[in-house]
């Protein structure tokens, strides 16, 4: 098993994403989570462009241990200054300093010759040599530069003291097999590249930034360049989640390891996301919300037969929560058993066989069927009573210099409840008003907003997960008003609850 190191670049070139900028303190919050994780590197910014960026990296350089703690910088002294500036208290420092070689940018990015770029390059790494406990060089848009002169700009900087050679894919162009070709021609064309390790840093333009991240490993590259959620400049860079979990799922042919601990990789995609506010597509492998859900009968069936039938890995295995069994039209009476029991049913087989006809009728019609829908077909089949909490009215005092105070009006019934709450925020008054006059204690597991339609009249849609006395519940709420949005979800998870609570009750 040969050993890759994994450089995490989430906080440079991820923080690169349109939209992605963090502050100081929200840097410094993923630095400690993805050392966590196991990282060797993290490149904490590019400390020239931005004073807040140099206390970024200056902040993580100080305080974060264990793994190599790298700044970049273009090949010009300035940025070298600031950047070892920026790494010189960490534990393990390197200036990872480049220049393009490609001829395109070498004429309109310098408008130098290449002889001149390599005079730029070597003096680079000689001047950050003396600044950091290490150098990594990247010849810029690598995979699109002559391959004779990227032999001999490698050559050069390893002799003037570079210890990694990066070689960027950096506008996504490359295919697999292309990638794997110029590691193997850098090894056989490098004399000294024996002294220096081959590194892979790879853009997604054409959604292949993971292939030729693992075509490149297979050449011999042992450094992987890579971004949690694969956010980066434009289609973003390689992803750290699919890398690894490739390298885990397939080890039968990928004879290599890493220092990663897969169940910390959730809760950093999670944090990435809220922290970024860059939504992580449905369908996202590894961390998207569909990546382990299943709503085909015959997956659904098979599934809970044997979970292999159709997942080649566990949620578990990345810290996430079970497997997820979505109901829609093409589900199977198996899973669809199997939510009404994790609902807190106890419904005899010809009561479930009922109810399933049902909820085929309700599922032709809707795209999924959520859980609410499912209690309601219950309770309307069975015939038993519903007393659900229905939010009648609402309203919040709030400002930047005001305790936020949620007044709430509940109906049960004949009854409305009516109580007031204050909390850190609207939301958080909202909530423990309701929990006030429900008379729940609740714990939010997670809070989710966004929107349905577009523009300022934009409908927005929130999702919460919640637990009481350790059984789950999910509700969302949606209105032009994002705190209506709120109170309705959160009364929609409770109800869930409540509702199947009692109608256990009324039959034991
Ligand atoms: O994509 C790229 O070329 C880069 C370099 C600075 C390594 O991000
Ligand atoms: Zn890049």
């Amino acid at each position: 098993m040969e050993r890759i190191f994994i450089f995490d670049t989430t906080l440079r070139d991820g923080e690169q994403s349109p939209g992605a900028s963090m502050t100081v303190e929200q840097k410094y919050e993923v630095a400690v989570q993805i050392a966590r994780m196991g990282v060797d590197a993290i490149e904490t910014g590019f400390p020239v462009s931005s004073p807040q960026q140099f206390q970024a990296c200056k902040m993580i350089s100080e305080n974060v241990k264990g793994p190599v703690i790298t700044a970049l910088a273009r090949a010009v002294e300035k940025d070298i200054d600031i950047a070892a500036e920026a790494v010189a208290k960490a534990q393990h420092s390197r200036i990872h300093t480049f220049i393009a070689t490609s001829p395109i940018h070498m004429k309109y990015k310098f408008n130098k010759p290449p002889e001149e770029i390599i005079g730029m390059a070597v003096k680079a790494v000689k001047y950050a040599k003396n600044k950091a406990a290490e150098v990594e060089f990247s010849p810029e848009d690598a995979t699109r530069s002559d391959l004779p002169f990227l032999y001999s700009i490698l050559e050069k900087v390893i002799e003037a003291g570079a210890t990694i050679i990066n070689i960027p894919d950096t506008v996504g162009y490359t295919i697999p097999q292309e990638m794997s070709n110029i590691i193997t021609a850098i090894k056989n064309n490098v004399p000294n590249i024996d002294k220096a390790i081959i590194s892979v840093h790879c853009h997604n333009d054409l959604g292949l930034a993971v292939a030729n991240t693992l075509a490149a490993i297979e050449a011999g590259a042992r450094q992987a360049e890579v971004t949690i959620n694969g956010i980066g400049e434009r289609a973003g860079n390689a992803a750290l989640e699919e890398l690894i979990m490739a390298l885990s799922v397939r080890k039968d042919l990928l004879k290599y390891t890493t220092n990663i601990k897969t169940n910390q990789i959730y809760n950093s995609s999670r944090l990435i996301s809220n922290i970024t506010g860059l939504e992580i597509s449905r369908n996202k492998p590894v961390v998207g919300d569909n990546a382990f859900a299943h709503e085909s009968g015959i997956h659904q069936d098979g599934l809970l037969k044997h979970r292999e039938t159709y997942e080649i890995m566990t949620p578990s295995s990345i810290g996430r929560g079970s497997s997820d069994i979505v109901l829609g039209r093409h589900s199977g009476f198996h899973g669809f058993k199997k939510r009404i029991g994790e609902l807190g049913f106890v419904i005899s087989e010809e009561e479930s066989k009922r109810i399933f006809d049902k909820f085929l009728y309700i599922a032709d019609r809707k795209k999924e069927v959520y859980d609410e829908d499912l209690i309601t077909i219950i309770i309307d089949e069975l015939g038993m009573s519903s007393s659900s909490y229905k939010l009648e009215y609402f309203n919040i005092l709030s400002g930047n210099t005001s305790v936020p105070t949620a007044t709430i009006k509940i109906r049960h019934n004949e009854t409305v409840l009516e109580e007031a709450a204050t909390g850190d925020g609207p939301v958080d008054a909202i909530f423990r008003a309701i929990e006030r006059a429900i008379g729940v204690n609740a714990v939010l597991n997670e809070y989710k907003v966004h929107a349905v339609t577009p523009g300022k009249q934009a409908m927005g849609e929130v999702q919460v997960s919640i637990s009481v006395d350790g059984v789950d519940s999910k509700g969302r709420g949606s209105s032009t008003d994002i705190l209506e949005a709120s109170a309705i979800a959160y009364v929609s998870a409770l109800n869930k609850i409540l509702l199947s609570k009692e109608m256990n009750n009324e039959k034991n």
